[in-house]
């Protein structure tokens, strides 16, 4: 099966490339590389000895994105293209949903021009918005979003349930991951955010490494057990391989199937700091300063129906994830 990988030199997008050339599907990257680089490229080729076709082409541009289905004789689309930084994108909301918006609506056109009918969407646990009840179940209500980034994607979850309704030939498979973290065992492609790094993972790796001074931790006065914000932080291998089990779901003909993809299990900031602390043998300084304004106090995930029906789970344990995050940025401590 040959799948086009939108934003597939990304973080999440390269494991998931990987791990289809494992599984034995044919992989084809669709990036603008506005937030990932060529070198990604060779450290697949590396990983796996295959050098997948690359597509250096702007999602939203459908001239130079047709040109993709046109010379590739594509079966399946995993659309992670998207911009996906919460705070940037309250403040620059027109880019996030021009980019997230367009980039869809053009690829859903051009899959309909070119007959090409199964898409998985990386679509987020933010879509539940300020939750009432754990875990979260793929039936809780939707729609509340607390910033551009997620509206995105509660839009576009409503765009292909639409689109999907009025084509049920179309399969589509909602995915909604929840924290990924972690980074390939090699050491050779793992989170290489821009910048300050806004998510936890990212933060603490870097002040493992001496580039920042210490971590701060935005709140330690919510309802959880030590008071620190608790999420469900998944394994980016584990989350690779949710892929790998959902196309194959295509077999069945789903029509449209949503997903959780966590662990089940809820870690505060603080466990996971002490985790990455024992996982690693250094420590990790801190202060707690206050909440940062539209965190939820809990996330995580009820995942029994990706269990059930795509024979999906998650194997990689926090200390994996802190473990693999660590070796990768000192292995890339500027970067890949
Ligand atoms: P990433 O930024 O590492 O990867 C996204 C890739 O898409 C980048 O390589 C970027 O260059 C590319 N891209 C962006 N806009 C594009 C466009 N218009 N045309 C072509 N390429 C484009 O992000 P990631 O963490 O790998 O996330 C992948 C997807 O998963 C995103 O849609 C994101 O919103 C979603 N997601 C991520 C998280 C997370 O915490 N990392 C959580 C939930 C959902
Ligand atoms: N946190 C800190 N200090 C930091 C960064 C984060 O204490 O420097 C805390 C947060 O307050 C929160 C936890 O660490 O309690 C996790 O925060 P992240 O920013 O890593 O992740 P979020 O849960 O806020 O959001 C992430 C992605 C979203 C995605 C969501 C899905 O950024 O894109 O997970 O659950 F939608």
């Amino acid at each position: 099966m040959r799948v086009l990988v939108t934003g597939g030199m990304g973080f999440i997008g390269s494991e998931t490339v990987i791990a289809l050339l494992e599984a034995g599907f044919e992989p084809v990257i669709a990036d603008n590389l506005s937030n990932s680089k060529e070198k990604v490229l060779d450290r697949i080729e590396t990983l796996t000895g295959k050098r997948p076709p690359f597509y250096k082409v702007d999602c939203c541009d459908e001239g130079e994105f047709r040109k993709v289905f046109e010379k590739e004789h594509i079966d399946a689309v995993i659309h992670f293209a998207g911009l996906k930084a919460v705070g940037e994108s309250v403040v620059k909301p027109l880019e996030y949903y021009k980019n997230n918006l367009d980039s869809t609506f053009t690829l859903l056109s051009l899959m309909r021009e070119f007959g090409v009918k199964n898409i998985i969407f990386s679509s987020s646990a933010t879509v539940y918005g300020v939750p009432t009840h754990m875990p979260l179940v793929e039936t809780d209500p939707t729609g509340g979003a607390t910033n551009p980034y997620g509206m995105t994607k509660v839009m576009i979850e409503r765009i292909l349930t639409d689109f999907q309704k009025a084509n049920p030939e179309f399969n589509v498979i909602l995915l909604r991951y929840f924290n990924p973290i972690g980074a390939h065992p090699s050491g050779l492609l793992g989170e290489d955010p821009n910048g300050i790094p806004n998510n936890l993972m990212p933060y603490i790796s870097q002040v493992s490494v001496g580039k920042l001074k210490q971590l701060k931790i935005y709140g330690d006065d919510y309802p959880t057990p030590d008071g620190t914000g608790v999420r469900d932080y998944i394994h980016v291998l584990d989350l690779a391989e949710g892929h790998v089990a959902s196309l194959r779901k295509f077999a069945d003909k789903p029509g449209l199937e949503i997903y959780n993809l966590g662990t089940g299990k809820g870690t505060s900031v603080l466990e996971l700091v002490h985790a990455f602390e024992e996982a690693n043998g250094i420590k990790i300084p801190y202060i707690i300063g206050p909440r940062r304004a539209g965190d939820v106090a809990e996330n995580y995930a009820n995942c029994d129906k990706a269990k059930k029906e795509l024979g999906w789970e998650a194997r990689f344990s926090i200390v994996d994830a802190c473990r693999d995050s660590y070796n990768f940025q000192k292995k890339n401590p500027n970067g890949i």
